[in-house]
């Protein structure tokens, strides 16, 4: 048998041959490079503990005293099976939906949190301008380091909601109502779970407070951050920024003393009035007190442990969730809180009967890492989970997802 054999015929390789398989995509540095990375909010949050002083990572990360209820929030979606339709499936969910009858680009809300500027010098702007370029609504809180007016001018065209705790002296209360409805916010919403702030031990430790108090301890952690403590001295000061210069509203322990801590269904009833647009009241965890807040004119209420960082041991709000939407579903919006941090966690909180979720610690790791940018990343991030889940779940939009996708596997 003759075997033939093909000469090779060999030549030198040319730049061109070799050039696709070295390409290499391009290196980016700092918070680009940071962003980049990051694949998930995991990812956000174990690269942005290193852009801030521990001070200031304690009080974001952190929940109350031993954090049980924290845990918890993370192992009931950790419980969560998703259970696919796969006939159903569509190359592009869509994931768009309304919330208080207006659309919004996905059913995810951010949640109020006090002193962003901590987490970067941009702060409350830099977050209200990424949610409006994202289409989602956006909740300033009363104990915001920038003014109701400055964020709202950061943020034209953009859902604002204000985060309303109640004063004891109803006319501080007011001025806000009269700052936001002057600045076009949309919506009030009104914290009913913090009596008392929540004891977190660390920042106890820690001496925190606003203004920052300078401990040994909080100034080795800002020895470490030259560029974060540069940019806090270069731009305006750390202040509650929603209340005037000066007052005493302005420090943080007198707020104990200042907030109304004795909230009844009926000045849920009063406020609406007086601001005259949809109320939501955060921080309910239980059915009895859902119904009442509706009875008492809610538009929606939040099933909120606050992220942990209030009662410990307290119901964990998806636990919870399709009770509330038994007993208040047919007459008021239902969004969840505390522990969501992926588009799987948004999927599963819809299943079980959200119209919506709120994210806070999520978007602050984005904050942390790189400003405007790093929240647009966080959002993006969160709405591509969504719309993949949603795609392999096999439900083509967002009303189509229900109970029936969604069981908690036995803890
Ligand atoms: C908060 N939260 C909060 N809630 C509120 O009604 N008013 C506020 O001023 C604040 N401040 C605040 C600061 C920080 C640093 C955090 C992390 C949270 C609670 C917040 O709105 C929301 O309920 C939780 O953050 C939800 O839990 P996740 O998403 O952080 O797990
Ligand atoms: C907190 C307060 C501000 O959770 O609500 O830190």
């Amino acid at each position: 048998m003759r075997t033939t054999s093909v000469p090779s015929r060999r030549r030198v390789p040319r730049w061109g041959d070799v050039e696709p398989f070295l390409r290499t995509r391009p290196v980016r540095l700092g918070a680009a490079g940071r962003i980049a990375r990051s694949l998930s909010v995991d990812d956000l949050e174990r690269l942005a503990r290193r852009r801030v002083p521990g001070a200031v990572w304690d009080y974001v990360h952190g929940g109350s005293d031993g954090e049980l209820a924290m845990t918890r929030n993370r192992q009931a979606f950790e419980r969560v099976e998703l259970r696919p339709t796969v006939f159903g499936q569509v190359a592009e969910p869509d994931v768009s939906t309304t919330i208080l009858g207006r659309p919004a680009a996905a059913p995810i809300v951010l949640a109020p949190t006090g002193y962003t500027r901590l987490s970067h010098h941009t702060g409350e702007r830099a977050v209200a301008a990424a949610a409006a370029e994202a289409g989602l609504p956006y909740t300033l809180s009363t104990y915001a380091t920038t003014s109701i007016t400055d964020t709202a001018r950061a943020a034209p065209g953009g859902r604002n909601w204000f985060q309303l705790y109640l004063m004891k002296d109803r006319a501080v209360s007011l001025a806000h109502l009269a700052e936001a409805r002057e600045q076009g916010y949309e919506a009030l919403m009104l914290t009913v779970d913090t009596a008392v702030t929540g004891m977190k031990r660390q920042d106890k430790r820690n001496g925190f407070a606003i203004p920052p108090q300078l401990t040994a301890r909080t100034l080795a952690g800002l020895a470490r951050h030259p560029g974060w403590v540069a940019h806090i001295l270069s731009t305006e000061p750390l202040r509650f920024a929603t209340f005037p210069e000066g007052s005493t509203y302005g420090r943080w322990g007198m707020s104990n003393q200042l907030r109304e801590q004795a909230i009844r269904p009926h000045d849920i009833t009063v406020l609406k009035e007086q601001w005259g647009g949809p109320v939501v009241v955060k921080g309910v965890l239980s059915v009895d007190d859902a119904r009442q807040a509706v009875a008492a004119g809610a538009d929606a209420v939040v099933l909120s442990n606050h992220g942990g960082r209030q009662l410990d041991r307290a119901p964990v709000p998806l636990e919870l969730l399709p009770y509330v939407v038994d007993a208040v579903g047919d007459l008021a919006e239902v969004y969840l809180d505390s522990g969501v941090r992926s588009g799987g966690d948004v999927v599963a909180a819809l299943g079980l009967g959200a119209r919506g979720v709120l994210v806070g610690r999520a978007y602050l790791y984005g904050l942390m890492l790189g400003g405007q940018a790093g929240v647009t990343a966080t959002l993006d991030l969160l709405v591509d989970e969504l719309q993949r889940a949603m795609c392999l779940l096999g439900t083509p939009d967002v009303a189509s997802i229900g109970p029936q996708h969604v069981r908690l596997r036995p803890s």
